[in-house]
């Protein structure tokens, strides 16, 4: 596999410092700072417009920084962008694949540009299109035109993945052959760089990831990192009928964080069973009712909420 020709895990993949990107009066990046390690899948989790197709493509060389650094396994574009081509795997965010062309044309196509390779059997075989491999493009579900679009980013046996919201719009089956296509590629040693709004999907595919909001990275590290961070592994969503002082809250039994989320209190909490029921005595000690009450285990959504006191999903 090329990792062998370019390094050990370990090393850095790709490393980028100080981005900075600006249309006209839109800061789209203020100063973004990112280290992938080869053989790991990174996630870059955010809203809408928080940066991440920004991020990306300034790391895969389609866009110019304003200012700061970006090295990707080792190279920097301005000298070293034919290796580079030939060593990276992209999917944009959104791929216009020519729609009177076959399956097999279009990864031949894509193959031929590329110097080494799997052949056009395999990779249509990897992303599971073998039975579709002589349909028209424009025959295609959104699933499986993801899906020939990830051959087409396989093409050249890359040594790492550029992946712009892989799975948006798709219905759960094909996300989940999506995953499992990154899962071959990472157990093959490659490297995968991704971007995502569904906290799921980070938390499944990710070993590291960096929230990304308003063009700056909130926070970075494993997804079990992140939500240790909150100090309880359980969260209790509720409502009052009045709301009550929030500094009450944190003197509940085994609660770790207050935050409140329009007309909503959520509680991170080490013991929810302990929590609800000190919250049910405090609801009757202040006269006011208990209008909404669930519990969940924490998420990357509590961790974005946490962050920023909005919601990631509903952005
Ligand atoms: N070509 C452009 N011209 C003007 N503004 C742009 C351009 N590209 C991005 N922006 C702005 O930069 C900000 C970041 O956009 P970006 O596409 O990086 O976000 P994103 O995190 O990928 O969002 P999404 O989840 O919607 O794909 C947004 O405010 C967006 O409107
Ligand atoms: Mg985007």
């Amino acid at each position: 596999m090329p990792e062998s020709e370019s390094g050990g895990r370990g090393e850095l993949a790709i490393r980028c410092r100080g981005l900075a990107k600006r249309f006209g009066e839109t800061v789209a990046l203020r100063s973004v700072d990112l280290e992938v390690r080869r053989g790991e899948c990174f996630g870059l989790l955010g809203p809408n417009g928080a940066g991440k197709t920004t991020t990306i493509e300034i790391l895969e060389g389609l866009q110019f920084p304003d200012a700061g650094e970006v090295e990707v396994l080792g190279l920097g574009w301005a000298d070293s962008s034919a290796e580079l081509r030939s060593r990276l795997g992209i999917q944009l965010q959104e791929t216009e694949l020519p729609e009177r062309l076959k399956v097999r044309e279009v990864v031949a196509l894509f193959r031929a540009m590329t110097p080494r390779g799997p052949t056009v059997e395999s990779l249509i075989d990897q992303v599971l299109l073998g039975d579709k491999s002589g349909s028209l493009v424009r025959q295609l579900s959104g699933g499986q035109k993801q899906r020939l679009s990830l051959a087409c980013a396989l093409a050249g046996d890359p040594d790492i993945l550029f992946l712009d919201e892989p799975t948006t719009g798709l219905d759960p089956q094909s996300r989940r052959h999506i995953w499992d296509i990154c899962n071959e590629f990472r157990a093959r040693g490659g490297t995968i760089l991704l971007t995502t709004h569904f906290m799921d999907e980070a938390e499944r595919l990710a070993d590291r990831l960096a929230i990304i909001d308003q063009g700056k990275v909130l926070v970075e590290g494993s997804p079990r990192e992140l939500i240790a961070g909150l100090g309880g592994d359980h969260i209790v969503d509720f409502e009052m009928s009045a709301p009550l002082d929030p500094s009450v809250y944190s003197t509940l039994p085994a609660v770790t964080r207050v935050d409140s989320v329009v007309g909503h209190q959520r509680l991170a909490t080490l013991a929810p069973h302990r929590t609800i029921q000190a919250l049910f005595q405090l609801a009757e000690q202040s006269g006011v009712e208990m209008t909404a009450l669930s519990t969940h285990n924490a998420t990357l959504d509590d961790v974005f909420l946490a962050m920023t006191g909005r919601q990631l999903r509903d952005n």
